[in-house]
Parts: structure tokens; C-alpha cells; sequence
């Protein structure tokens, strides 16, 4: 048995169905359903009885602890999260409270659980913290990629959190010796990604006719890794890697978002035309930039990929392909995300004057 904490979202969706599918372990689903968190998403496996899904925060001490009494796990994967950079921006208070508050008071919970579980299983026992290359900050185009090493300089309120949140999972392993392991994944892409993040915002906007707001000039870089590598990656490391060790996650994908954009409407160009025989990239509409936008991410793999083994399996064109695939076959899915809430967010935050369009034909 496993907890997992945020697999109702993006990444941790995948991961429990890829968890369910790939192995007969069960595990406890502790999710809290915020905007992010959608049951739709774990629809394939509803009825599934090694799927135990408990509605929770991970700041609820007393739950925790009932949590982990009633079901013994042998490790935890914590996906839970505030994850959204924009959102940040406009609102901190959430990222504080779930990414630092929240992190604090599972390590907390899970510390006492641990503390007390017999030799064989205590050193056994891993809390495995899902995290970002965001914490690193903005690389210059000609620095080298983030390596383990590399000191954290966040920049915006979500990264800020998120490496707030590393560093404690580091205390807790140097202070109390609870056997921690941290992934540093770079962007994600796949299935069941929630449409305020570039790569599904985009998708949905171009079939909805909608503009497609890119920020700045659109020449700012980041690192894409299909979802399913990225769950993969942290199976792995779940499995071998060391306590106390960081993982830097990527596939070698470095792109501007402005390529990534035209990928898009290239895909939707071929798949599902236009009525009116016109590119998808007519849709292209450059607004103001976001405040502190980090202008390049990249990740150096060689670390997780040396002394565990992992490859991605998918490259940036077969897992944009499938992306795009998803989104046109699953049209339900999307409806059923665009609440009230998703259209008030999405339309206050791109009432946004245009601005001239400098790469656009990239
Ligand atoms: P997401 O926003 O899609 O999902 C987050 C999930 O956490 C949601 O289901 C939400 O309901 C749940 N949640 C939020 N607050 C909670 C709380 N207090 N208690 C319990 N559950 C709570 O995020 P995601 O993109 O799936 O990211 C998952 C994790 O991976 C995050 O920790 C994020 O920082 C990290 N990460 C994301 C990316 C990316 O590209 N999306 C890349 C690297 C790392
Ligand atoms: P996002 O998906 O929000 O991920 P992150 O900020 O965590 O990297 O954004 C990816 C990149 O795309 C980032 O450089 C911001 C940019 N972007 C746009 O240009 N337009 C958009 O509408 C969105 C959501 C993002």
C-alpha cells in the first residue's frame, strides 16, 4: 500500500493509473478537489477497490494520522499542490498554505507514523516530494542545463513555495532521518492537463476559435516531458534511488513556446482543419508578458538517468501528437472542466491589449 496526495489532479491522475495498471499494489488517493482536482480524471478506474480515494487536505493533521494508522503505507508520493504560475501571481495565499503549510504538516504526520513502525519497515519506508525545476530560477540561453547542484534562486510565488518545500523536505531527512527523495521535474504535457496551462489552453482556444494568447515575444524556453516519462521517472526512483538524493527529471526537450504554439496549429491544421481552410496560427495573438517570466528552463537528466537507469520513452513529437489526439477525442472531458470558475479565470486574465506580433511565423 501507498499514499499518494494529489492524484486527482494532472500528474497525479496519471500516475495512479499508470500505478493500477503497471502493478497490484493498492493505493490511498488523498485529494482535496480544489479547481485542479478532477474525479473525471480517475473515471477508468472508479470501482477499482485498490483504489481508495479519500476527499482531504494535506494540512488536516488528524486526518493524516487516521490516514496512515488505518492503512499502513509503505511509502508516500506527494503530488499535492497549488501548481499554477499565473495563479500565483494574482493570489499567493493557497500556494503558501498548501505548498509550505501543507508540506509541512504531511511531513510532520508522516514523521510520527514512521517513527514508531517497526525496524524492517522503517528503513524501508520513502517520502517521495514531487517538485519543479522552477526552484532553480531562469537560465541565460548559454548556461549549461539545471543540474542537481545547482542552488535554488525561485522567482515567482509558486516557485518560491515549491522550493520552500524542498528545503524542508531536506530538514526532515538531515534532522529526523526520514528516508525522503525529491524529483525536480521540468514542464509537464499529456493527458487530463488542466486548460490554463500553455499546451491544453492553446488546444481548446484554437477549436473554440478563440485567440491564442502568447506572452511576450514567445521566445521564452521550456523543457517539455510527456507525463507518462515523467510518472515512469518517479516509479523508478520510488524504487531505487537513494535517501536524501534529488532527481532532476527532463527529456532533452528545450523549445520556445512560440514553436510549441505553431506544433499546435500544425497538429490541429492536419487532424481537425479549419471550416475555413485557414492555419490555426491566424488564431496567434501576443499579449503582455507575465510578470518575472522566467525567460529558460532546462534540465540536465544525466543524474537519473546514469544511477537509475530512466529513459523517456516518448519523444517531444510522438507525445505532442498523442496530446493533441487526446484532446480532440475527449471533448467530454474538456466541457466538463470548463466550469464557471475556468471561464471567469481564463477571461480576467487574457483581457489583455494586444501587442505586435514579432515571431509569429517561426
Ligand atoms: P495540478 O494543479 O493539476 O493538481 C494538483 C492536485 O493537488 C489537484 O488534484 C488538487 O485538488 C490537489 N490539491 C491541491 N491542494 C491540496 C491540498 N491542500 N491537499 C490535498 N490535495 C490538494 O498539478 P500537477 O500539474 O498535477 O502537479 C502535481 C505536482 O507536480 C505539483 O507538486 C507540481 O508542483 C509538480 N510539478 C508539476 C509540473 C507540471 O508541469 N505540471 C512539473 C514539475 C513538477
Ligand atoms: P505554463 O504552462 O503556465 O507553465 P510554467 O509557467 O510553469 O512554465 O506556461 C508555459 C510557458 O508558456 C510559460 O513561458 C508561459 C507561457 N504561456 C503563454 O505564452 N501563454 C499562455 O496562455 C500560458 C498559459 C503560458
Amino acid at each position: 500500500m501507498i499514499l499518494v496526495t494529489g492524484g486527482a489532479g494532472f500528474i497525479g491522475a496519471n500516475f495512479v493509473l499508470d500505478w493500477l495498471a503497471a502493478t497490484s499494489e493498492p493505493l490511498v488517493n488523498l485529494d482535496k478537489l480544489t479547481y485542479a482536482g478532477n474525479l473525471h480524471n480517475l473515471d477508468s478506474v472508479q470501482g477499482d477497490a485498490r483504489h481508495i480515494f479519500v476527499q482531504g487536505d494535506i494540512g488536516d493533521t488528524a486526518l493524516l494520522a487516521r490516514l496512515l494508522a488505518e492503512h499502513k503505507p509503505r511509502a508516500v508520493v506527494n503530488f499535492a499542490a497549488e501548481s499554477h504560475v499565473d495563479r500565483s501571481i494574482h493570489g499567493p495565499e493557497d500556494f503558501i498554505q498548501t505548498n509550505i503549510v501543507g508540506s509541512f504538516r504531511l511531513l510532520e504526520a508522516v514523521r510520527a507514523y514512521w517513527g514508531v513502525l517497526p525496524e524492517g519497515d522503517r528503513a524501508a519506508f520513502r517520502f517521495l516530494h514531487v517538485s519543479t525545476d522552477e526552484v532553480y530560477g531562469s537560465l541565460a540561453p548559454t548556461d549549461p542545463a539545471f543540474a542537481e547542484t545547482r542552488g535554488f534562486e525561485p522567482n515567482s510565488p509558486y516557485s518560491a513555495s515549491k522550493a520552500a518545500s524542498d528545503h524542508l523536505v531536506r530538514a526532515w531527512h538531515h534532522t529526523y532521518g526520514l528516508p525522503v527523495l525529491t524529483t525536480n521535474c521540468s514542464n509537464n504535457y499529456g493527458p487530463y492537463h488542466f486548460p490554463e496551462k500553455l499546451i491544453p489552453l492553446m488546444i481548446v482556444n484554437a477549436l473554440a476559435g478563440k485567440n491564442l494568447p502568447v506572452y511576450g515575444d514567445g521566445m521564452q524556453v521550456r523543457d517539455w516531458l510527456y507525463v507518462k516519462d515523467h510518472c515512469s521517472a518517479i516509479r523508478r526512483v520510488l524504487e531505487a534511488g537513494a535517501p536524501g538524493e534529488t532527481y532532476n527529471v527532463g527529456g532533452w526537450n528545450e523549445k520556445p513556446n512560440i514553436e510549441i504554439v505553431n506544433m499546435v496549429c500544425s497538429l490541429l491544421d492536419e487532424l481537425r482543419p479549419r471550416a475555413d481552410g485557414q492555419s490555426y496560427r491566424s488564431q496567434i495573438t501576443y499579449v503582455k508578458d507575465r510578470p518575472g517570466h522566467d525567460r529558460r528552463y532546462a534540465i540536465d537528466a544525466r543524474k537519473i538517468e546514469r544511477e537509475l537507469g530512466w529513459k523517456p520513452a516518448e519523444t517531444f513529437d510522438t507525445g505532442i501528437r498523442k496530446t493533441v489526439q487526446w484532446y480532440l477525442e475527449h471533448a467530454d472531458w474538456v466541457a466538463n472542466v470548463q466550469t464557471g470558475a475556468y471561464r471567469d479565470w481564463v477571461e480576467t486574465q487574457y483581457e489583455q491589449q494586444p501587442v505586435p506580433a514579432v515571431g509569429a511565423s517561426a
